[in-house]
């Protein structure tokens, strides 16, 4: 369906000017869906990896639409507008000190930090991964965003059965803006929750929504509706 809306908007000669260099840093279940799915709306995709030789990242850089390639997590960031976070959560300051200068950047978080230990999920930090990453990251413009949504549905939204919001926390209101068009694009429904440090709330929520998927209480996908 959405390659169907992009060829009817490049017949047009629209879709081009919103096209951005993502840079998708880790090529798993969230980075590939991401990939796919925002290189199928135009953008251009850098995945970043840590050995972007294998024949996995081969794989889902030839499935991946347009000019899209994979290089190092570090060389990756360099020319993107756009800089997608999808690597284990316990590791995402780190991983981001490693990435060099991502001044000026938006970044998207979609990390959740979580130990798994004697049957329970805890989240793993004292405050959330938005704020670390920002505070690693201080001149690039951190946005929270897909953390509290399973990857499948990033990939088919509407298999969901209705709605699915994707909460947005960040500090600089241009960012969030730029990222709920993102967001819109793949037909989620973005809301702006506050800044970065509410971060740990959306990253609280993703204890939730993992600990409900595996049962026996009901799976569930968030809706928000706002107030009219
Ligand atoms: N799975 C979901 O449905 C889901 C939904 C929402 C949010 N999240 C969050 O999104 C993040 C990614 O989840 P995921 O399910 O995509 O994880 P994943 O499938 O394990 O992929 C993470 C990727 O990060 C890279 N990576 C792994 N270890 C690394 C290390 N030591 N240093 C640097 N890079 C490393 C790897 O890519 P390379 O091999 O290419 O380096 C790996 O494929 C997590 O924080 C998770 O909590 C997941």
């Amino acid at each position: 369906m959405r390659s169907i809306l992009l060829l009817l908007l490049a017949a047009l000669g629209a879709g081009s000017a919103a096209a951005d260099v993502i840079a998708v840093i880790g090529t798993g279940r969230v980075g590939s869906a991401l990939g796919t799915e925002f290189a199928e709306l135009g953008h251009t995709i850098v995945y970043g990896s840590r050995d972007p030789s294998t024949a996995a990242v081969n794989e889902l850089v030839d499935r991946t639409a347009g000019d899209a390639r994979a290089t190092t997590q570090a060389e990756a960031v360099k020319g993107a507008d756009v800089v997608i976070l999808a690597v284990p959560g316990m590791l995402a300051g780190d991983i981001t000190k490693n990435l060099g200068d991502l001044s000026g950047k938006i970044i998207i978080d979609p990390t959740n930090p979580l130990n798994f230990a004697n049957d329970k999920i805890r989240h793993g930090v004292d405050t959330s991964n938005g704020e670390i990453i920002q505070a690693v990251a201080a001149d690039a413009y951190v946005v929270k965003a897909f953390n509290v949504l399973s990857w499948q549905y990033m990939i088919d939204p509407g298999s969901s059965g209705g709605p699915i919001s994707i909460p947005l926390a960040g500090n600089d209101p241009d960012a969030k803006a730029k990222v709920a068009e993102l967001v819109s694009s793949l037909d989620l429904h973005p809301i702006d929750v506050g800044p970065i440090d509410h971060s740990r709330w959306l990253e609280g929520m993703a204890v939730l929504l993992i600990h409900n998927n595996f049962g026996p209480l009901p799976a569930f996908n968030l809706h928000l509706r706002e107030i009219e």
